[in-house]
């Protein structure tokens, strides 16, 4: 049971049998929907959840009310992980209010039909009054939706903060909060790093006791650790010294030359070298390590004419996210008129602030003494970059 303070209850649920998060993100230990109720003279229910769990969370809810109405429904984030019950608990409870901002209210229609219900609409700065705790209400544009907003309570110092600061994994997983929490943020936030660089600057102003967001655990202890990763990774700056060696081969031939290069690495004293084969390791995850890390090499065989598919994925994935202020290495492989490395580099050249170092190795078709002598050059040219 997760416990906040006496009057503000959580009432989130686990869904460990999703097989993919928003539809394309393997969630190995689920995912939570958290969702939070506020006791005071008015009550408050902080988002409703997934349409997957509508049940089990109504039931919750009404078990921490002990009787009373929920007097508002505070809908911060209009995505369906979070929002997808908002109909079932209109009618269970026709009387309450919806308290949103305008494009809330202006999206909200496209999901449910509220026509009639009591709204209440929020702007920047607007605050509730529940009775001893007053919400105050926060834009958040794009982080990750248009109509994010994060909710301060003012009296207990508690951040409701969306999406912000959420992470894959259900409640009742002991695992290392970073990891996946990273994984998170660049998949799904990632392009919007500067919302959340707004959103950074208005949580500075406020002094905060604990962050509920909408995945993952409350976090009430050593803040500063939490808001510092979230800049770091909204400033697009890397996390760690380190070298992602991310290769999609198509016999085998480009792997093995990624293994060597990895191994020429070790040797001249790279400490994290992470590798990904990227036609079978989870995308989501050599995403994250590309943003992780300072350095990427892009090792792929070229394939009718282009790119072998499972690399041009990833730099779709890359560029969607907006990868941006790192270094990169390029190596080819092609039987007879290699063009892997020319569209890799046109990926690269369309990022920002990528800076690609030469040269960029060719293998033909397979390693030899040659190729193994170039990679071993371009292992020292990354070690030093
Ligand atoms: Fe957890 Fe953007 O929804």
């Amino acid at each position: 049971m997760v416990t906040i303070t006496d009057s503000v209850k959580y009432i989130g649920v686990d869904d460990k049998d999703i097989d993919l998060f928003e539809g394309q993100y393997v969630v190995p230990n689920g995912i939570s929907y958290n969702s939070y109720l506020i006791l005071d003279e008015k009550t408050a229910v902080m988002d409703t959840v997934d349409a997957r769990r509508s049940r089990e969370w109504l039931d919750g809810l009404r078990k921490e009310l002990g009787g009373r109405m929920p007097d508002y429904l505070v809908i911060s984030h209009l995505e369906p992980d979070h929002a997808g019950t908002v109909g079932e608990l209109l009618k269970a409870y026709p009387d309450i209010t919806l308290v949103g901002n305008a494009k809330t209210f202006s999206m909200l229609p496209n999901f449910f039909d509220v026509e009639g219900c009591k709204k209440l609409e929020v702007a920047e700065g607007s605050t509730l009054s529940l009775g001893k705790h007053t919400l105050r209400f926060l834009m958040a544009p794009m982080v990750h939706w248009p109509e994010v907003m994060v909710t301060y309570e003012e009296t207990e110092k508690i951040l409701f903060s969306a999406d912000g600061f959420g992470k894959f994994g259900a409640l009742d997983t002991e695992e290392d909060w970073t990891c996946e929490a990273r994984r998170y943020y660049f998949n799904i936030v990632g392009k919007y790093g500067a919302p959340v660089q707004a959103l950074l600057k208005k949580a500075a102003a406020l002094d905060i006791a604990v962050i509920c967001p909408l995945h993952g655990p409350v976090l009430k202890e050593d803040l500063g650790f939490y808001l510092d990763k979230y800049n770091t990774w909204s400033s697009y700056q890397p996390e760690d010294k380190g070298v992602l060696i991310a290769y999609a081969s198509i016999h085998g031939n480009t792997a093995k030359a990624a293994a060597l290069l990895r191994e020429q690495l070790l040797s001249l004293g790279e400490e994290k070298v992470a590798i990904t084969d990227l036609a079978r390791d989870d995308m989501a995850e050599a995403v994250e390590d590309a943003f992780r890390y300072d350095r990427i090499v892009l090792a792929a065989s070229s394939y009718d004419a282009g790119l072998f598919p499972p690399m041009e994925d990833f730099l779709m994935h890359l560029k969607a996210k907006t990868y941006q202020k790192r270094v990169a290495a390029i190596v080819e492989n092609g039987s007879w008129a290699p063009s892997a490395g020319r569209k890799m580099r046109e990926y690269l050249e369309s990022m920002k602030e990528i800076r690609i170092l030469e040269p960029m190795v060719t293998i033909r078709s397979t390693v030899k003494k040659e190729t193994e002598e170039q990679l071993r050059k371009l292992a020292e040219t990354i070690r030093h970059a």
